[in-house]
């Protein structure tokens, strides 16, 4: 990738300026002033280990005067930057692939206050979100999102890339759950909208461009954000099932059954469940092995009128053979198993080597149909295999059934241009043609801002470059959004 020359080089001096600024020796990683550091690798590459970075300089502001002061610098001083929270993004949004500085949030990790009443909570960007859901679970709170990276993200980089997770078609996406913002300007100015208020009709909510902006128009500093009450029952639900047509009868006797406790409905098909338990070699929940798998949690007020509800689904989708077998779980340490087969797929489909990650959005009649096409098109010339000949050991679906946002990925036993080629355009392609996104919840990141146009028309394009423009003049903060207008339908290759 090349980099754009009109921005900065790090100098000495530029070090010596963001050490005084911050003080605490902890707070600066420096690769500028002596030899680079192991400490720097962390920073310098992503979950995935797939993007690779390049920076000689982390910061790590305490405070959001002190991002104010860190951009305003580097904003005068012509110093790109990438804004990294914990690390965790999918699409190498955080990843400083030039040479940006990259400004880490861990610092900023205080948890401002909690209402009980109304269950509005504000924290600073920093916070990892497993930290801030117990502290709510001590006070009988949730947080409006789950997802399996809880024990690194942080609350700001879930905002950034507005992720979805495990439980959006109950609480709704962050983009109705995020109540206020404090973000910091790339020249700056510290933008304070750290509402409260669920409604506030005055004029534009400029703080939904900040929820999925990625990082390209600001840093947010602090969040606040609508916690529901913790449901006082949870139940969790497993189920093998022979079609995908099965799992679509399952959704919707769920929706209508189950209808308001119903807080999951997560899919999996027969191979990524073979490609856990190969890693793990843990006992399989059910006994027999199927096409597909769903998993089923509800959460409600009422333990009996939820078991109540239960028993009469469970009689139902078995009695009419939706479902070929299930359990039901009936303990805590349960539950938690059942889940870690549907949580566990990121990790151990990267056992391999590489992995090829498609999130997308489809129509839910024609959800599945991409994994068997493209697992059609990889078979046909010849690239699966159990040997090392093979580059791709398996072609898998899973993802939020309920939310209709399908994770298509290929795991392979390295990152290979011949299997790339085969699955880019046409991933994107197939999308397009059903009025699909090629991004429903990890954003664009460096992995798909290239292929926007599958997606979004190009006046839409345009108006998120103007919208770009406008916060950041010179693209100084990430310049992720500079190849919008790319075009998209130019080979690759
Ligand atoms: P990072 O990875 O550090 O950054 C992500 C992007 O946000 C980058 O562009 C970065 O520049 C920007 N950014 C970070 N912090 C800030 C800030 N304070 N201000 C402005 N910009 C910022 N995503 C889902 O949507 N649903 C899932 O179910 C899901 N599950 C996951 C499971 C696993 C195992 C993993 C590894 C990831 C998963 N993700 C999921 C991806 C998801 O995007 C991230 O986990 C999370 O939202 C990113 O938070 P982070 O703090 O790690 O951000
Ligand atoms: C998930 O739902 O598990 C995440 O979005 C991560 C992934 O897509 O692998
Ligand atoms: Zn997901």
């Amino acid at each position: 990738i090349k980099r754009d020359n009109k921005f900065g080089k790090l100098s000495k001096a530029h070090v010596k300026f963001f050490k005084d600024l911050l003080g605490a020796q902890s707070a600066v990683i420096d690769g500028v002033s002596q030899d680079a550091t192991d400490d720097l690798e962390p920073f310098n590459s992503d979950w995935m280990r797939k993007y690779k970075g390049h920076t000689k300089l982390v910061v790590k502001p305490g405070s959001t005067d002190e991002v104010s002061k860190v951009l305003k610098y580097c904003n005068n001083n012509m110093l790109a930057v990438v804004p990294q929270g914990g690390n965790s993004g999918l699409v190498g949004g955080s990843v400083p692939v030039y040479d940006e500085i990259v400004i880490n949030m861990s610092r900023m990790n205080s948890i401002r206050g909690f209402d009980e009443v109304s269950g509005t909570l504000v924290v600073d960007a920093g916070c990892i979100l497993e930290i801030v859901d117990h502290f709510l679970a001590e006070r009988n709170h949730i947080f409006p999102l789950d997802l399996g990276a809880k024990g690194s993200c942080h609350i700001g980089g879930n905002v950034a890339t507005n992720a979805g997770g495990l439980r959006l078609l109950r609480y709704g996406s962050l983009h109705g759950n995020v109540l206020g913002i404090e973000a910091v300007l790339p020249d700056g100015t510290v933008m304070d909208d750290l509402s409260k208020l669920r409604k506030n009709n005055t004029g534009y909510d400029i703080k939904q461009l900040f929820i999925g902006g990625e990082g390209t128009i600001g840093i947010i500093t602090g969040v606040s954000i609508l916690c529901p009450q913790r449901s006082k029952a949870a139940n969790v639900a497993f189920f093998g099932l022979e079609s995908f047509d099965k799992v679509q009868e399952a959704f919707r006797a769920a929706k209508s059954q189950l209808s308001e406790i119903l807080s999951a409905f997560e899919l999996m098909d027969g191979q990524s469940q073979d490609l856990v338990h190969a890693v793990t070699a843990k006992k399989r929940p059910l006994e027999g092995q199927y096409p597909f798998y769903c998993l089923i949690e509800t959460s409600g007020s009422n333990p009996d009128h939820d078991s109540e509800k239960l028993e009469k689904f469970l009689e139902h989708v078995m009695g009419e053979e939706i479902v070929s077998d299930g359990v039901l779980a009936q303990d805590e340490t349960q539950i938690q198993s059942l889940w870690s087969w549907r949580e566990g797929i990121p990790e151990c489909l990267g056992h391999w080597g590489g992995v090829y990650k498609y999130d997308l959005s489809i129509p839910l009649p024609e959800l599945y149909k991409l994994v068997e096409d493209t697992r059609e098109r990889l078979t046909s010339v010849g690239l699966i295999g159990d040997d090392e000949k093979h580059p791709v050991v398996g072609v898998v679906g899973y993802g939020h059934m309920g939310d209709s946002n399908l994770h298509l990925n290929v795991a392979t036993r390295r990152f290979d241009t011949e299997v790339e080629k085969k699955l880019e355009p046409f991933v994107y392609e197939w999308i397009a043609k059903r009025n699909g996104s090629i991004s429903a919840e990890h954003g664009l990141g460096l992995a798909k801002k290239a292929f926007v146009g599958y997606s979004r028309s190009e006046t839409m394009i345009r108006l998120m470059k103007q919208i770009k423009d406008l916060y950041d003049p010179v693209s100084r903060i990430t310049p992720l959004l500079d190849c919008l207008m790319t075009n998209y339908t130019a080979e690759r290759y």
